[in-house]
């Protein structure tokens, strides 16, 4: 544990903290809310959406769009990207004295890979929304990829509850998220005042035992092309061997649930 954290130590964080973060982490509190439920709906979040379907085989936005028409699950979705979050949702917020807001999102919203996934895709011009609703109301925006291909941990809220989360061991889907966490990092990279943080794979779980998550990758100004490399390099790792660094890597920064 320690050689490997001292090799990320020496690789990844000097180099980040060459870096002006978009908020004072370590000297200024993070208080904040989570939006989960809304870019990616789970069952006790939003037992309504899964209960009009009427059908209780739909279980996780993967079923949702399996097991309805397109067109159904799309208009149903749409409706609750629309209503279940507003800018009036971050106004509350930064009245009530928060500073950050963590924004779950899956990968499905980027791409639809080539294994056929049934999930409904029209989230992202939701997280262009909640970037531009943080920024109005001075709230800072962590963007949490919340669902990997193959499923990390086969829970819901991963979009796919299966017995068997195939993530970790199919370096296909770790080079996809690590593609979308790239992309994403790109989209925000000249707004890291109000997007400051990307939470990189929420509740890795293995063996049936949950594993810290990979807690957060800070966006120190500008994210350098080097960083990014870094950061993949930190994917490529063997999985049960990265897994375990992310404790100790990630719990150097505040978090919030
Ligand atoms: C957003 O605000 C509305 C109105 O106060 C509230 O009903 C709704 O629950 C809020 N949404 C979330 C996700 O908290
Ligand atoms: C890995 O995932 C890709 C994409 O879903 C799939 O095409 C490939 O067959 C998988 N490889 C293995 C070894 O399971």
């Amino acid at each position: 544990m320690n050689t490997i954290r001292a090799v990320l130590g020496l690789s990844f964080l000097p180099t980040a903290l060459a870096f002006t973060p978009g908020f004072p982490y370590g000297s200024e509190k993070v208080r904040g809310v989570n939006f989960g439920g809304w870019l990616v709906p789970e069952p006790w979040i939003t037992p309504s959406l899964f209960d009009n379907t009427g059908n209780s085989a739909i279980v996780d936005e993967w079923t949702f769009g399996q097991l309805q028409s397109h067109s159904t699950a799309l208009a149903a979705l749409t409706t609750h990207w629309n209503t279940w979050t507003t800018e009036s949702n971050f106004t509350a917020i930064a009245a009530a004295g928060l500073n950050h807001v963590r924004l779950p999102i899956g990968y499905w919203a980027f791409e639809v890979g080539p294994a056929g996934e049934p999930y409904i895709q029209g989230q992202l011009p939701y997280l262009t929304k909640a970037i531009t609703w943080a920024t109005n109301h001075n709230l800072k925006l962590i963007i949490d990829l919340h669902g990997a291909p193959d499923s990390q941990n086969g829970f819901d809220n991963s979009g796919h509850r299966i017995s068997t989360p195939g993530w970790a061991s199919n370096n296909t889907n770790v080079q996809c998220t690590d593609a979308i966490i790239k992309t994403t990092a790109n989209m925000v990279k000249d707004n890291t005042a109000n997007v400051p943080r990307i939470a990189p794979l929420n509740e890795l779980s293995s063996r049936g035992v949950i594993l810290p998550s990979l807690k957060t990758l800070i966006l120190y100004g500008r994210l350098s092309d080097e960083l990014s490399w870094k950061f993949m390099d930190f994917f490529a790792l063997p999985a049960l061997q990265k897994l375990d660094i992310t404790e100790h890597l990630f719990q150097e920064a505040p978090s919030i649930g």
